[in-house]
């Protein structure tokens, strides 16, 4: 065999369940090999925690995904988490990694009326990362944003076939759109992987004419290109779901990764 016929072992983490869109993005863009997913169900959501607790809690995370699972790349599918934290957990593990960017550039581009949207957690919008892209490639735009740790919320609920109502999605969207020049937005970033799992309510309940970008496609595609590059062992086994915590309501996410193709549960107890 090859080297190239090998068949590499990607994990894709998250703190709950957003970073299946970019799971979803990876086996639409072709990807072969064996996937793993992790959610840190026992620290979500990752939106409104400190970004001290972040720096302590993903690095050890990431490394004992590592040990338990043994993957060849890891993609960190949360902004709030790459942000933050991809540096350090590069510096911890011996493989890949791969992290997400808020779609700033892209919007930027896009945009015809100069004013672009970001949706986020507070997390990722206080980050000097989005300052710096925003800064780079966004600096003649108007940036209007909005953090909301409610989305996260009310995405896994729709994911997982709970009743979400108009009313609830209608609140978090007009604190972006009611902000001064809010009308002029046509183009709004969904700079968390979660929220494209609520994108039909978004776009349904946004006003007629906005383009919604997110990063799954980007990730995946990125990660393509380095795994082309590794030469990994051929590895055989099921897609498991490693989680950190399994209580209600976190069995709500193996049901939800279930559909994604996600059968075994590991359960990585960090103290
Ligand atoms: N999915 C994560 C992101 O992309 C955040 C969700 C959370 O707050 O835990 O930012």
């Amino acid at each position: 065999m090859s080297p190239t016929d090998r068949s590499p072992h990607c994990l894709v983490f998250d703190s709950g369940m957003g970073g299946l869109t970019v799971v979803a993005a990876l086996r639409q863009l072709g990807f072969k090999g064996r996937l793993s997913y992790a959610a840190d169900t026992g620290f979500f959501p990752y939106g409104n925690k400190s970004d001290a607790d972040l720096t302590r809690r993903i690095p050890r995370f990431a490394d004992a995904l590592f040990k338990a699972a043994s993957p060849d790349i890891l993609v960190i599918a949360c902004n709030t988490a790459s942000t933050l934290a991809l540096q350090i957990v590069r510096e911890v593990l011996p493989i890949p990694v791969v992290g997400t960017v808020p779609a700033i550039k892209p919007a930027a581009q896009m945009t015809r009326t100069g004013v672009i949207g970001v949706l986020a957690t507070p997390g990722t919008l206080r980050r000097a990362y989005t300052d710096a892209l925003v800064h780079e490639f966004a600096r003649d735009r108007t940036v209007l944003t909005y953090g909301s740790v409610q989305l996260v919320e009310l995405s896994e609920r729709r994911a997982a076939g709970y009743p979400v109502s108009d009313e609830e999605i209608k609140a978090e969207l007009d604190q972006l759109f009611l902000q001064p020049a809010g009308d002029l937005i046509d183009t709004v970033v969904l700079a968390c992987t979660h929220f494209p799992l609520l994108r039909a309510d978004l776009e349904r309940m946004s006003p007629p004419g906005i383009s919604f970008i997110d990063s799954g496609d980007a990730i995946a595609r990125r990660t393509l290109n380095v795994l082309g590059d590794i030469r990994a062992e051929a590895v055989s086994g099921p897609e498991t779901l490693y989680i950190s915590r399994t209580d209600a309501p976190y069995t709500r996410l193996e049901t939800v990764a279930r559909q994604y193709g996600f059968e075994g549960t590991q359960i990585l107890k960090l103290d």
